[in-house]
């Protein structure tokens, strides 16, 4: 089996700050690093650090020829990513001591997926492989129907949360990821809790309170209390924890040890500077000990 990841690549780059910056405030950072991200790439790296077969489906400007290059050395197959004329998505992330940050976001070439370049890519998808999104790219709803019609798994992570976004994929999707903040949005939204949405699989995640899982098919609900850990950056431990339950699902295990699997990559995540480039190896995620 195999993932395809309708994803954003982008550019992070990240400023360590004493206090996230209020309104109208001038804030020297500390310290200034440059790392491979998106949404879409800390993805499609995890589910490869996990294991699995991940193609890529993005585009780039002229000026991500690197993160291109990186995406591939982390072993995801970059056949499906375009180089377009916009420039690269990049985001400007600032990250306080307490590991919490503020990122904003410019979607430049992530936004400039050709419909036709979807086409080719899921051709060589089959039957029961996973498509995933996230939304910082333009294409989610015509790839969701063309995963459907080829009998792919579609999932989606929900974030940054936009709920026409969520509500025009809703019909078509398979499996659905959300936060405790985007789980109330939808909620405020559609009027349907979690556990009511038309999707056989959701899961919600609670930060340091852990993980809730809802299973339509069986009606199961079944809550994960989160590893303890030193938070220092929190930024890619959603999209960590997503790459990895998705591989683990492509790889047949069952959702609990998958969401397992998932949630000790993402507490080693959180103590780690960085996005894709320091998700953690699959060896270190089931070697490490966590409280
Ligand atoms: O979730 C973290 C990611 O959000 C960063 O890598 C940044 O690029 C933004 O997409
Ligand atoms: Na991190």
């Amino acid at each position: 089996m195999a993932i395809w990841n309708l994803g954003s690549i982008n550019a992070d780059m990240v400023y360590a700050v004493p206090h996230l910056p209020r309104p109208g405030e001038t804030l020297a950072a500390t310290e200034l690093s440059h790392f491979l991200g998106g949404k879409g790439a800390n993805m499609s790296v995890a589910a490869a650090r996990a294991g699995a077969t991940v193609h890529h489906i993005g585009a780039v400007g002229p000026d991500g020829r690197w993160t291109v290059g990186r995406l591939a050395d982390y072993g995801v197959d970059t056949e499906h990513v375009a180089q377009v004329t916009v420039p690269t998505g990049h985001a400007i992330i600032a990250v306080e001591e307490t590991g919490e940050n503020l990122i904003v976001l410019f979607p430049g070439a992530n936004q400039e997926i050709a419909v036709e370049q979807l086409e080719q890519a899921l051709a060589g998808a089959k039957a029961g492989d996973l498509l995933v999104m996230q939304n910082e790219t333009n294409a989610q709803v015509e790839a969701a129907q063309m995963g459907r019609e080829r009998g792919l798994k579609v999932c989606y992570a929900a974030a940054p949360f936009d709920a026409e976004a969520v509500s025009a994929l809703l019909p078509h999707l398979d499996f659905l990821i959300l936060n405790e903040v985007e789980a109330e949005q939808l909620q405020q939204a559609t009027g349907l809790a979690p556990s009511e949405l038309p999707v056989a699989q959701v899961i919600v995640t609670l930060g340091s309170k852990g993980v809730r899982y809802f299973d339509s098919d069986t009606g199961e609900s079944q809550e994960f209390p989160a590893y303890k850990v030193k938070a220092v950056d929190t930024t890619g431990a959603g999209d960590t924890f997503t790459g990895y339950v998705l591989a683990g699902m492509d790889q047949g295990m069952s959702m609990p040890q998958a969401i397992d699997l998932a949630m000790r990559a993402a507490a080693i995540m959180v103590t780690r500077h960085g996005t894709a480039d320091v998700i953690p190896l699959l060896d270190d995620v089931r070697q490490a000990r966590l409280g």
